[in-house]
């Protein structure tokens, strides 16, 4: 296209391009910037598969009763369309541009799409360990990698927008989105989360392999009433400010060009229509600089769920009027805001501000020069050999080795030549987790393919259960249970189901809340009665959520959580077990024995466990930061540079860790600090750092932290932040057991 005005010229500055074209704009044009559509065979779809009312209440699937494809289509022809999701292809996403550059002022499209652990929602892309997992590996450059490859995956698919990362902090197991979370603690979930903003934004914040990220959702979307999504989130000023919001203040840091908004409430406002939220807390007071998103149709909530607005188009003032940029998703936005404007309840000046910001993002994105996507290099890129090796990298440093009495792993396959696989995760694609459709299955390794492959020489017998955990039945459980007496080992593969294309039968992610953390059906019974068979049993733990597994832990010798591991989860699950792959993940999140100790996480404030529970046990079944290797780690002691500092002085803490064992390992250093005494009061300990480090049998290192201001800052009785005076306690070891720890103190003067 030749340059024919300043914002079609490449070499023109981009704040000079968006003025330009900005100016040019109708009214109606810049509002359609500030909305979006589900994409058409997505669209088709889900017009067959669901009703209307299912489609609002978030059964994400999306379509338009009055407005067939056709008619959405001509509408991007005229201009009035801004933006898609869920686009699936790359031919879709290049048809789609076609459309809008027969517009008048030929604008190209932004696409979203959740591509949270790999670009899932598309066939034939490489899946990833999902979130929880990624952050089991305290290994943020292995997920900026993987962000990398995974906006790799997506430009070359036409779409230039993830909804990702969810930097919600999960201190609620039964909220079903936690695989899609870094866990409890708000330090790693930063880390993860910055880390997932620099992979998919590159430096420049601009070119073809740029992504916008989108950090989300603000806020407390993990701490719903009950754990069910979208449910009100009632919380002190002290606790978002503690817990909820560092996350997001990291990922505006890391320049995160989105944020969405959380479904629920914040103290009886609606995120989607909180001023406080978006204006005053996150640009004014955080720094946001990019464009708010609302999430799915929940600017049209406002009115039918929260009930704040009488009508839609009240609902859309209130949102945009808060600070709303762009409406995820359906026609009516686009007609009640131009009208808004053009009554004078909202200003002009008001729609530009959203406009300006979303058009930087295209011109950044390089999309006015290259609206389309080569359809032949998609197959070069999608699930090419160097995405699957880190897919199988981080499956092999998420998977958390929960128990291994008397060292039954590494499997011995000189001993164990005939083993039974079974569990209904055992053999099927919900290693995959939530935010994934199904794969080919060429692209998937399962656990029992994991298996075979990675030990030809030992007879694994299957007994399948189907996918469905619900249906389980129990002749299949009995069947089982008999093939055991006939094998030297059982590895059993429970745990739940995200698969989102089995929307009303899956049992975990989005929308899958329970109220319980039990197995759910017959998997309790199925590992009992393969236990009481006599035969060692292993269990393999798929989800996306800790769960309550007391007596597996009590009596079962061997327990892996593997998460939800991704395209090569079965052969990374497999290397663990027969000892290829030695385990150093880390438990991102508590795992409580009991659904009725939620909340319980390790951050908790001494006066948590003043009492104990009358019945039962009080401690939680797994510490957060607990994970064991095939190698033993001794720890040195600790070393202070300092004694006593002043408020704005540092310490450096050193410690030596030493591979006492056998075998080469992996081990994840980890600092807490505890305030001894403050004027307001202080969890027991907290996270403030920890390093990944490799150790050869024999070998030693000196691991130092720099424990900085920032590490001792808090809001003190007055809600001042700062560093007070008085002791302080280093912890270093490798879990938040205070029994795993080594201690000292220094003084703030
Ligand atoms: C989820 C969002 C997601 C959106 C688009 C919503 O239901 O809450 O996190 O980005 O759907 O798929």
């Amino acid at each position: 296209m030749s340059a024919q005005y300043i914002y079609q010229d490449a070499k023109q500055p981009v704040e000079k391009r968006v003025e330009d074209l900005l100016g040019r704009m109708s009214l109606e044009e810049k509002v359609a910037q500030m909305n979006q559509y589900v994409g058409l065979e997505h669209m088709k779809k889900a017009a067959f598969e669901i009703s209307p009312e299912e489609m609002k209440k978030s059964h994400a699937m999306g379509f338009y009763a009055d407005y067939p494809p056709a008619k959405i289509e001509e509408m991007t022809k005229q201009g009035m369309v801004g933006s898609f999701l869920h686009v699936v292809s790359a031919e879709e996403a290049n048809y789609l541009q076609s459309l809008a550059l027969q517009s008048r002022l030929k604008i190209p499209l932004i696409m979203g799409i959740d591509a949270v652990h790999g670009n899932g929602m598309v066939r034939g892309t490489t899946i990833y360990p999902t979130c929880i997992g990624q952050a089991a590996s305290f290994n943020p450059a292995l997920v900026e990698k993987m962000s990398h490859e995974t906006a790799l995956e997506m430009r070359a698919t036409g779409t230039h927008w993830t909804f990702t990362p969810n930097v919600e902090v999960a201190r609620d197991a039964r909220w079903g989105r936690v695989g899609e979370t870094f866990g409890e603690d708000p330090f790693l979930v930063s880390k993860m989360g910055v880390a997932t903003i620099k992979g998919f934004q590159n430096e420049s914040n601009a070119g073809a392999d740029f992504v916008l990220a989108c950090a989300k959702h603000l806020i407390g979307g993990s701490q719903p009433l009950n754990g069910v999504n979208g449910a009100p989130f009632d919380v002190s000023e002290r606790t978002m400010r503690e817990v909820f919001l560092p996350p997001f203040q990291a990922c505006v840091d890391a320049g995160a060009a989105t944020v969405m908004t959380a479904h629920n409430e914040l103290n009886g406002i609606p995120c989607h229509g909180n001023k406080y939220l978006m204006d005053d807390i996150l640009r004014k007071e955080l720094g946001f600089k990019g464009f708010i998103v609302s999430d799915w149709m929940d600017i049209e909530r406002m009115q039918d769920y929260h009930k704040v607005s009488e009508t839609l188009k009240d609902a859309f003032f209130l949102s945009v009027d808060a600070g709303m940029d762009l409406h995820m998703h359906g026609p009516d936005f686009y007609f009640d805001v131009i009208k808004l404007v053009q009554e004078g309840k909202l200003t002009e000046a008001r729609i530009n501000e959203s406009v300006r910001k979303i058009l930087e993002s295209k011109f950044r994105l390089g999309l006015f020069e290259n609206p389309y996507v080569n359809v032949a290099n998609v197959n070069k890129i999608l699930y090419n050999k160097n995405h699957q090796q880190t897919a199988l990298d981080l499956a092999r440093q998420s998977i958390v080795l929960l128990k291994n009495e008397n060292n039954l792993l590494p499997l011995d396959s000189k001993k164990y030549k005939k083993v039974l696989v079974t569990g209904p995760n055992a053999n099927n694609q919900s290693i995959l987790g939530d935010w994934a459709l199904e794969q080919p299955e060429a692209n998937v390794v399962t656990i029992y393919q994991g298996l075979k492959q990675v030990r030809p020489d030992v007879k694994f017998n299957l007994c399948e259960f189907g996918w469905n955990l619900r249906t389980m039945k129990q002749e299949q459980v009995d069947k089982a249970i008999g093939m055991a007496k006939d094998n030297d080992l059982v590895i059993v593969v429970v745990g739940e189901n995200s698969m989102r294309y089995q929307w009303k039968d899956k049992t975990c992610g989005e929308n899958s809340d329970r109220y319980d953390i039990n197995l759910v059906g017959l998997q309790q019974e199925l590992v009992e009665g393969l236990y009481n068979m006599g035969v060692p049993v292993v269990v393999v733990l798929v989800n996306g959520r800790p769960l309550s597994t007391e007596w597996i832990a009590n009596n079962v010798p061997a327990l892996l959580e593997a998460w939800e591991p991704g395209s090569l989860g079965g052969q990374a699950t497999a290397e663990i077990l027969f000892g290829d792959v030695n385990p150093s993940a880390k438990l991102p999140i508590t795992i409580p024995r009991h659904s009725g100790q939620i909340q319980t996480y390790y951050n908790y404030k001494f006066t948590s466990k003043w009492f104990k529970y009358a019945t039962g046990n009080s401690t939680p079944l797994f510490d957060f930061g607990y994970g064991l290797s095939y190698t033993s780690f001794k720890y040195g002691e600790m070393k202070l540079s300092a004694k006593e500092i002043a408020k704005d002085g540092s310490v450096v803490a050193s410690i030596d860790i030493t591979n006492i064992g056998k075998k080469q390992g992996d081990e994840v250093v980890q600092l807490y600090i505890t305030d001894n005494y403050s004027s307001a009061t202080r969890p027991v300990k907290e996270l403030k750092d920890f390093a990944r480090i490799s150790l050869n049998p024999g070998e030693t290192k000196t691991v130092e932290f720099n424990i900085t201001p920032d590490k001792l800052s808090y809001y003190d009785a007055k809600m001042n932040y700062g560093v007070e005076a008085g002791a302080f306690t280093v912890h270093i070891g490798s879990s938040s057991r205070t029994a795993d720890l080594k201690k000292e103190e220094f003084i703030v003067r």
